[in-house]
C-alpha cells in the first residue's frame, strides 16, 4: 500500500472512531460494545506506530476521553484530570512497586503504603470549591478542558454545596465519580445498557430538572487544585472529604505491599456481584503525599498510582516456537509463536515472555500448552504452562548466551542499589556495533516523540539500512535520493515528502535531541529535565 492509501485507510477509520467515540462519550449510548471499541483504538495506535506521518487530533493516542460537547460551555481544568496506568497481574503490580523503589533510591525492604480503593465506574467530575462554596463542576472532557455541567451536579445530593470547616482549604477541586446504584439502575426503565452509561447520559442532560429525576450519587477520592491544603497523605484526605460532608468508599484500605494487595483484590473480586455499585478494578495510590510528589507524572499518568483491573480474557494454545526480538537497548526479548487462538474477539498469535528470568522461573518451553491472558490494550503474556500436558521428552529453553544477530556475549547487569542481577539480558556490544541494535536505535532516533520524521516508517528504516543508505543517526541528513529515486515504490512525490520532512528536522529542541539518542533510562521526562539544567548542547557534550 502506498502513503496516500495508507493515509485515506488512517482517515477512514478515525472517522469511524470519532462516531463511536461520541456514541459512547456524548451520547452515552455506545454503539458497538466496549472491546470492539478498544480494538478499534488499538488497531489506529499500532498504524499510527508502524507509520509515523499518521496523526489526527482525534486519534485515541491524543485525546484521554471525547472532546467536550457543545451543549456545555467548555472551561479548562486548573489541574488536568489524568488517567491511570493498568495493572492486570501480580507481576504487573511487583513491577509497579519495583519502580518506585528504583525512582526513589530505596532498597527492596523499603515498606510502601498503598490508599487501596476500589475503582468505580462511572463518570468523573471536577468540583470547584472557594471559600468553602461550590461554584462550579466540570466533567473531565479530554482531560485539559471539561464541560460545564454544575447545575446538573448541583441535582445529586451527595454534593455538599457549602462547607464550613475550619481546615477546608481556601479553594480546592474535590474530584471524584459519579454513578448510579446497581438498584436503582434496575428500578429505573431506561434505554441505557448499563449503570456507566446511565449515569453520563442523566449528568449530561441540557435540562438539570431531567438529570433530577434519576438518583445519581458521588464518591469523592481526590483533588486536583488546591490552596491552603494541609494534609500529608491520601488516608488522612479520605477522612477529611468524610468530615467536610462527602461520601467515601467504604471499601477503601490502607495496605503495605503487593502480597497484600492481591489478597484484597481477590477478595474484593468476590464480593464484586454483591457491591451495590460497578466496579472494574481497585486503584492503589502511594498513600504519602511527600513520596507522591516525588514520584510525580510520566505523560498522562501518575508514577504513584495504578488501576489494577478485574478479570482478564485468557486462554490456552500451544507454543509453536519461543523467539528473541533485540530491543534499541540490547535488551533481548523472548516471545512465544503460538498456535492462533481468538481471546475475547482477538485474534492472538503472538505472547510476550518478558526476559529469561521469567522463563526460568514458569519453566516456558517449546511446544508446552500455555495459558495465555490478554487484557486490555497490553501486548499478550503467558501465565503460565501446563506440565501434566508435558510430552517426556520436552526440553529446557537454553537463552542465548551469544547475541543471535551480531555474535556479542550476552550479559546481566548487576544493580548497585537492589545488589541483584537484572532480569533482563543484554547484547554487550557497543553503539551501533550489533545490527539489530542500530536499526532499533534509528527507529527510536526518527520516532514521533524524538526527531518525528514523517515518511521515514519503521520498514523503511529496515529496508534504508540493508541498502547502505542509513547506517548511523547522522546519515539521515545526507541520503543520496538519486539512489533512493530508483528503488521500487518511490517516485518524485515522495521523495519531495522526505526531502521536506527531514529538512523540517534540521532544528528540533533541545529534549528532543537528548531523547532521540535512545540512551538507556533517558525517557521523555528526564530528556526534558537534562534539558532544562543543561541548557546548550555545548554543556550537555
Ligand atoms: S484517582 C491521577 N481514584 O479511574 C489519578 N480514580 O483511569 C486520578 N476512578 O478518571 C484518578 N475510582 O474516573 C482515582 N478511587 C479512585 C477511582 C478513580 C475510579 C476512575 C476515574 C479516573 C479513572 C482513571
Amino acid at each position: 500500500m502506498n502513503k496516500k492509501n495508507i493515509l485515506n485507510e488512517y482517515k477512514k477509520k478515525i472517522k469511524e472512531y470519532k462516531r463511536f467515540s461520541e456514541a459512547y462519550y456524548v451520547e452515552s449510548n455506545p454503539i458497538i460494545n466496549d472491546s470492539e471499541f478498544d480494538k478499534i483504538k488499538q488497531n489506529l495506535i499500532e498504524l499510527e506506530k508502524k507509520y509515523h506521518f499518521l496523526n489526527d487530533k482525534a486519534s485515541p493516542s491524543n485525546a484521554v476521553g471525547y472532546k467536550p460537547s457543545k451543549n456545555f460551555n467548555k472551561i479548562p481544568h486548573r489541574a488536568p484530570m489524568l488517567s491511570l496506568a493498568n495493572a492486570f497481574s501480580e507481576e504487573d503490580l511487583e513491577n509497579f512497586e519495583k519502580k518506585i523503589k528504583n525512582y526513589l533510591n530505596k532498597k527492596d525492604d523499603f515498606k510502601i503504603e498503598y490508599s487501596a480503593e476500589p475503582k468505580i465506574d462511572g463518570i468523573s467530575a471536577s468540583l470547584i470549591f472557594k471559600n468553602g462554596k461550590f461554584i462550579k463542576g466540570l466533567s473531565r472532557g479530554d482531560g485539559k478542558e471539561g464541560e460545564d455541567i454544575t447545575e446538573n451536579l448541583r441535582t445529586i445530593k451527595d454534593i455538599p454545596h457549602s462547607i464550613t470547616n475550619d481546615n477546608f482549604p481556601r479553594e480546592i477541586d474535590i474530584r471524584g465519580e459519579v454513578f448510579i446504584q446497581n438498584n436503582d439502575f434496575k428500578k429505573i426503565n431506561n434505554k441505557f445498557a448499563n449503570p456507566r452509561n446511565a449515569a453520563s447520559g442523566s449528568l449530561r442532560q441540557k435540562d438539570p430538572k431531567e438529570t433530577k429525576k434519576i438518583p445519581l450519587k458521588f464518591i469523592a477520592y481526590t483533588y486536583g487544585y488546591e490552596s491552603g491544603m494541609n494534609i500529608d497523605n491520601q488516608n488522612d484526605f479520605l477522612k477529611y472529604l468524610h468530615i467536610w460532608g462527602f461520601k467515601t468508599n467504604p471499601y477503601n484500605k490502607i495496605i503495605h505491599g503487593t502480597k497484600n494487595l492481591m489478597r484484597n483484590y481477590k477478595e474484593i473480586e468476590k464480593k464484586r456481584d454483591e457491591i451495590n455499585l460497578d466496579i472494574d478494578g481497585i486503584v492503589y495510590k502511594v498513600n504519602d503525599f511527600k513520596l507522591q510528589k516525588r514520584l510525580g507524572y510520566v505523560a498522562n499518568a501518575p508514577r504513584w498510582a495504578v488501576a489494577h483491573k478485574f478479570s482478564a480474557n485468557s486462554g490456552t494454545s500451544k507454543i509453536i516456537n519461543i523467539e528473541i526480538q533485540i530491543g534499541r537497548t540490547g535488551a533481548l526479548t523472548p516471545v512465544a509463536k503460538i498456535k492462533p487462538i481468538n481471546i475475547g474477539g482477538v485474534v492472538v498469535s503472538n505472547a510476550t515472555l518478558h526476559n529469561e528470568e521469567e522463563i526460568l522461573r514458569k519453566d516456558i518451553r517449546i511446544d508446552d500448552i500455555a495459558l495465555i491472558e490478554r487484557a486490555g490494550d497490553v501486548i499478550p503474556h503467558v501465565i503460565s504452562v501446563d506440565l501434566k500436558q508435558r510430552g517426556k521428552d520436552s526440553k529446557k529453553f537454553e537463552f542465548p548466551k551469544k547475541c543471535p544477530s551480531c555474535g556479542a556475549k550476552t550479559i546481566k547487569d548487576f544493580n548497585t542499589i537492589t545488589k541483584k542481577e537484572d532480569a533482563v539480558r543484554r547484547c554487550s556490544s557497543e553503539g551501533y556495533e550489533c545490527e539489530k541494535v542500530a536499526i532499533e536505535k534509528i527507529k527510536h532516533f526518527v520516532s514521533k516523540e524524538a526527531f518525528n520524521i514523517e515518511g521515514l516508517g519503521k520498514k523503511i528504516v529496515e529496508n534504508f539500512w540493508n541498502l547502505n543508505l542509513i547506517k548511523l543517526p547522522q546519515d539521515i541528513f545526507k541520503l543520496d535520493f538519486n539512489k533512493i529515486e530508483n528503488l521500487e515504490g518511490w517516485g518524485k512525490q515522495s521523495i519531495i515528502n522526505l526531502k521536506y520532512s527531514i529538512n523540517l528536522r534540521k532544528n528540533i529542541s533541545f529534549e528532543r535531541f537528548i531523547y532521540a539518542l535512545g540512551i538507556r533510562h533517558i525517557g521523555l521526562e528526564n530528556a526534558k529535565l537534562i534539558a532544562k539544567n543543561l541548557k546548550s548542547i555545548k554543556n550537555f557534550l
